[in-house]
């Protein structure tokens, strides 16, 4: 289809208008009209080859070089088939909005000198999308046996599969995620993402394979997406704000967690979580916030609203957890430094793996302010015990809440 100069023209004034409404912060536009990038876009013409075991890293990052270098709106285009790659540091400031078209599967090559860091890195990017019906497969089962991180506190961190390094307004849509070495995505030092109708896949033993990972963000949203890991499915850690979790399935995998908290020095608040219409299967927690007992900062967490999520035999369905100290990794000091408030856990139902249904458990010398348990119904489901709530130094109220349950 070809533009006449007058129509082009209309279409760019939309297109720098667009990039300066609020209202469509999150749709990639760019100013300027599309120049004609220098070389394809298309990694096929650039050299890829789908047949599994190519390297085709270079031509994915020469038609990144080419989208970036161009203006307006470029799609890079990645094809059906098996594109094998190693590392990739896709980095702006482009000229360009850039989308690409995911449509074959990455594969993530088990060569662990082929990565410094992370896999696909995007870094210093406005105005980005991936989607399409492809695959980002890390490849895990490769090199799972070589990470160490439940024996050892400073051990080697395997490539994450997809991180967003400052990034502002993305969009990631419909692919799936495969089997990451380590985290799936993480979300860093970035604004205004959303990830929608996502399918994150690894199996419930694999190790460190979070879903998402958000740290340092602001407005991230992730909507109608599957999640099933190792790890877990959704981590919100510090500097985190205005976080939205809406229509997700997690399961298997260790639940939708924020935190850990209080592990680093200088960490930042976390501020205005809301989890709302989602689903746990058969997860090792549930709904978690979690800070270490001897932390090294003291960020604020506080504004979170949990509300309609159905717990289908969830272990610790709900959870607050001032004392976190996974295999002993802390010093137990009793101290908490992380203030936690105003958490408000309502219409929240379904089954519990554990009798503990409502586990608050936090510190004497920092107690949880503002927990709110409204209409949370959860029933253990085993003969063998009896559903409970224990709860420790935690203020606030329970409404609508069976006796058993209501220790607010
Ligand atoms: C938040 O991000 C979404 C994209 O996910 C965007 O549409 C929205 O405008 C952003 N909100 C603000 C206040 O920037
Ligand atoms: C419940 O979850 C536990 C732990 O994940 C699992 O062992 C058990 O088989 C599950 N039960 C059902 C009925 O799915
Ligand atoms: C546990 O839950 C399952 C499915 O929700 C149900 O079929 C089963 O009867 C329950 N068992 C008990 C002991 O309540
Ligand atoms: C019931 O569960 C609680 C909490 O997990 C536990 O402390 C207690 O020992 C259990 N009681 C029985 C009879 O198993």
């Amino acid at each position: 289809m070809a533009f006449s100069n007058v129509a082009m023209t209309v279409v760019a004034a939309l297109l720098v208008a667009a990039a300066s409404s609020p209202a469509r912060a999150g749709a990639p536009v760019a100013g300027g009209a599309p120049s004609v990038p220098a070389g394809p876009l298309d990694i096929v013409h650039l050299g890829a080859k789908g047949d599994g075991k190519s390297d085709s890293t270079q031509a994915i990052l020469k038609a990144w070089k080419n989208a970036c270098d161009a203006t307006g709106t470029q799609k890079i285009i990645i094809p059906a088939g098996n594109y094998l790659t190693g590392a990739m540091e896709l980095s702006g400031p482009c000229k360009s909005s850039i989308i690409i078209r995911l449509d074959g599967n990455l594969l993530g090559t088990g060569d662990l000198n082929a990565y410094k860091k992370n896999w696909i890195e995007i870094i210093n990017v406005e105005n980005f999308a991936i989607n399409g019906h492809g695959t980002i497969d890390g490849q895990g089962p490769l090199v799972w046996k070589s990470n160490e991180c439940q024996k050892s506190y400073n051990c080697k961190i395997l490539p994450n599969s997809l991180v967003l390094d400052f990034v502002k307004n993305a969009q990631i849509r419909g692919i799936t995620l495969l089997n990451s070495k380590f985290f799936h995505m993480n979300i860093y030092s970035s604004q205004n993402v959303l990830v929608d109708r996502v399918t994150i896949k690894a199996p419930g033993d694999s190790p460190n394979t979070d879903g998402i990972h958000i740290g340092d963000s602001t407005n991230v949203t992730i909507s109608g997406t599957t999640i099933g890991v190792g790890d877990d499915c959704i981590s919100i850690g510090p500097g985190s704000k205005t976080i939205r979790v809406q229509g997700v399935r997690c399961g298997p995998g260790h639940g939708i967690s924020v935190g850990s908290l209080g592990r680093y020095k200088d960490e930042k608040d976390v501020e205005d979580v809301k989890v709302t219409d989602c689903t746990l299967v058969g997860t090792s927690n549930g709904l978690r916030i979690k800070s270490y007992e001897d932390s090294k900062s003291s960020p604020k967490a506080s504004k979170f609203l949990y509300e309609g999520v159905t717990m289908d035999n969830v272990s610790y369905p709900i959870i607050i957890d001032q004392k976190y100290c996974p295999n002993n990794i802390c010093v137990r000091s009793g101290a908490s430094k992380v203030a936690v408030s105003n958490v408000i856990f309502k219409n929240i139902h379904g089954t519990s793996n554990t009798p503990e249904a409502i586990t608050l458990n936090c510190a004497n010398n920092l107690p949880c302010q503002g927990v709110q348990l409204v209409n949370v119904d959860l029933k253990y489901n085993k003969s063998n015990n009896k559903t409970m709530a224990v709860c420790k130094n935690a203020a606030g109220k329970s409404i609508g809440v069976a006796k058993e349950l209501a220790c607010l």
